[in-house]
């Protein structure tokens, strides 16, 4: 497919987040992936994949994902951190379906993803600063970082593509509107600013995240770049029956 034929072509994106899969939840997702398969071209999971961070639990969404027959374009979450075996679930869920990204981008019907997991830090005025303990500093390069990683798999898709319609996934939110609806106190934990400027800068067509379990599901960054929070129960709460967001773009 050369890039002319796909500038035109709309696909649906499909995007959920925090599906945390847990031991029990065997058998429990297939008629989800069929569903989501009959209606998108390709389906977003932002992070959060696992509910213990364990590799039995990504086993049994490698399995699940079997239903799944449309390609999938996923981050990892803090809770696919939390046992420090995030390599294995990542090795555990990939395939040649199933693309799980950190730093990188992949084409998929003509639209370039760019992937990250992203960090805390706060929003705006509020945005933590790189000064006190060495901790505090590492905290916020932390997510300086994760920000120049979705640069540069922004800018990849860029290079390789021009015109190339690109999205990007995440698991922490670059905004304050879809963190809304969370306790303030714990807003700075919820993502950070830093994020929306590689978004802002190279024109993003749609941004999905999730991690704010009870934020908003809609808010647009300067540019009218739209973004997405699609954890699972913002969906739910909103009314999906099936908890899957679908945008045409
Ligand atoms: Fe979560
Ligand atoms: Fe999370």
């Amino acid at each position: 497919m050369d890039a002319e034929n796909t500038e035109d072509k709309k696909i649906r994106i499909a995007a959920v987040a925090d599906i945390h899969i847990t031991d029990t939840d065997k058998n429990k997702w297939a008629e989800y992936f069929k569903e989501v398969s009959r209606k998108a071209d390709v389906l977003l999971i932002c992070g959060d994949l696992t509910n213990t961070g364990d590799e039995s639990e990504a086993k049994i969404l490698c399995d699940e994902l079997k239903s799944c027959t449309i390609p999938v374009v996923a981050v990892l979450g803090n809770h696919d951190h939390e046992k420090g075996r995030q390599k294995l679930i990542r090795q555990t869920v990939q395939s040649e379906n199933v693309h799980i990204l950190d730093g990188e981008a992949v084409v998929i019907g003509g639209v370039g993803f760019a992937g990250v997991k992203g960090f805390g830090g706060g929003f705006d005025n509020y945005m933590l600063s790189m000064f006190g303990e060495d901790a505090m500093k590492a905290f916020v390069q932390e997510a300086v970082n994760e920000a120049l990683h979705l640069d540069r798999a922004l800018a990849r898709i860029d290079q390789q593509h021009e015109h190339l319609k690109k999205v990007a996934i995440m698991h922490y939110a670059p905004m304050l509107d879809t963190v809304k609806g969370e306790p303030e106190p714990i807003y700075p934990f919820l993502g950070s600013s830093r994020l929306a400027e590689p978004l802002i800068r190279r024109q993003v067509a749609a941004v999905f995240h999730g991690h704010a379990h009870m934020g908003t599901l809609e808010g647009t960054l300067a540019g009218g770049v739209k973004v997405f929070n699609v954890a699972k129960p913002v969906l739910l709460k909103a009314g999906y029956e099936m908890p899957f967001y679908v945008v045409e773009i």
